[in-house]
């Protein structure tokens, strides 16, 4: 018999291609992410799940998933399945990770850029007539050269950070990671407590996992810890940040700019203070948004799917453990 598969949304045809060889396709084709009564009323005697981060996978859902063996998300981050309540099932879980390091890395680097070059605000004043002559003070930002670059996490992600902001002759990369990475010697990153980071940085890159143990980190008492010359950019989830805190770091010039890719929730409503505030560059969740990548997480997806429905190794299957595990006790987040 062919193995039944539910498909959140819309995708690839080389993905839907590749599933339909063996499986019986089912998906939701909207332009929006699939509403919550749809996809319960779909779980059931399905063999497999092709979802996104937009889909929450919680213990209603998996309560309907009578002949699930798979959960596949189209994304590295997975915080929003309940992992503890799927592997109780014997569940599997496939996720993307390593593929979309690059896109991402790329897309944290021209956040920073965006932000500490104020290069949206810049755009729009040449556009509405702001630009008068050139000028002395006129839009400047904080420059990367000399500076010190600190980045909390330090996974595949935050690693290809360091690498990529290295070349701009930067003074100093600061890590913060539970464990210690044996990697950043070679990219010449130090570790330090988080603390010690948030104080002596003048970027401040978040590339951790949203856990609970990350949940909120960025609260009032993290960005008063913050030069105010400071620039803080997240690319990873928006949940590791207390926002308000982060409003009124900003409206209160206790740092100087953030650059989100991130936020809650998301999309971030239209009247939120964010959007008001010049200092805040938002961008709409587009890290690994780059077209090849997100081909590749599509089949990868697809090929979790397939290699797991026929008992076979999948390409990517999570095991959990997240950068903010117990290795190294003596470090603590607070
Ligand atoms: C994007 O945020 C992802 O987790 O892949
Ligand atoms: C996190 O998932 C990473 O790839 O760094």
């Amino acid at each position: 018999a062919r193995f039944s598969v539910y498909i959140t949304r819309e995708i690839s045809e080389e993905a839907l291609k590749l599933l339909s060889t063996t499986c019986d396709v089912t998906s939701w084709t909207g332009p929006d992410p699939v509403p919550r009564d749809e996809l319960l009323k779909n779980i059931p005697n399905k063999d497999a799940l092709f979802c996104l981060l937009t889909d929450k996978i919680d213990k209603e859902v998996l309560d309907k998933a009578n002949k699930l063996k798979v959960i596949s998300t189209m994304s590295v981050g997975y915080d929003h399945l309940d992992v503890g309540e799927i592997k109780k099932r014997n569940i599997k879980i496939g996720y993307t990770p390593n593929i979309l390091t690059d896109a991402t890395a790329e897309l944290t680097i021209a956040l920073l850029l965006a932000t500490s070059r104020r290069l949206l605000e810049a755009s729009e004043e040449a556009r509405k007539g702001g630009w008068q002559a050139w000028s002395p003070f006129w839009m400047c930002g904080p420059g990367l050269g000399g500076a010190t670059v600190g980045i909390v996490g330090f996974g595949r992600i935050g690693q290809e950070v360091a690498k990529r902001i290295k070349p701009f002759n930067t003074k100093q990369i600061l890590y913060f990671n539970r464990s210690v990475r044996k990697e950043a010697n070679a990219i010449g990153a130090l570790k330090v407590d988080l603390d010690e980071l948030l104080t002596n940085s003048d970027f401040v890159i978040v590339c951790c996992a949203l856990t609970s143990e990350t949940k909120g980190i960025f609260n009032d008492e993290a960005f008063r810890k913050m030069k105010k010359s400071a620039v803080f950019i997240n690319t990873s989830r928006g949940a590791v940040v207390d926002q308000d805190a982060l409003v009124r770091a900003l409206t209160n010039d206790e740092i100087w700019g953030a650059g989100l890719d991130v936020m809650t929730p998301e999309p971030l409503p239209l009247d939120h203070p964010l959007f008001k505030l010049k200092n805040c560059v938002i961008l709409p969740h587009i890290g690994s948004a780059c077209i090849a990548t997100r081909n590749e997480m599509a089949l990868l997806t697809a090929g979790n799917i397939l290699a797991a429905l026929e008992g076979k190794k999948m390409p990517a299957e999570l095991e959990e453990k997240s950068d903010f595990t117990v290795e190294d006790p003596s470090t603590n987040l607070t």
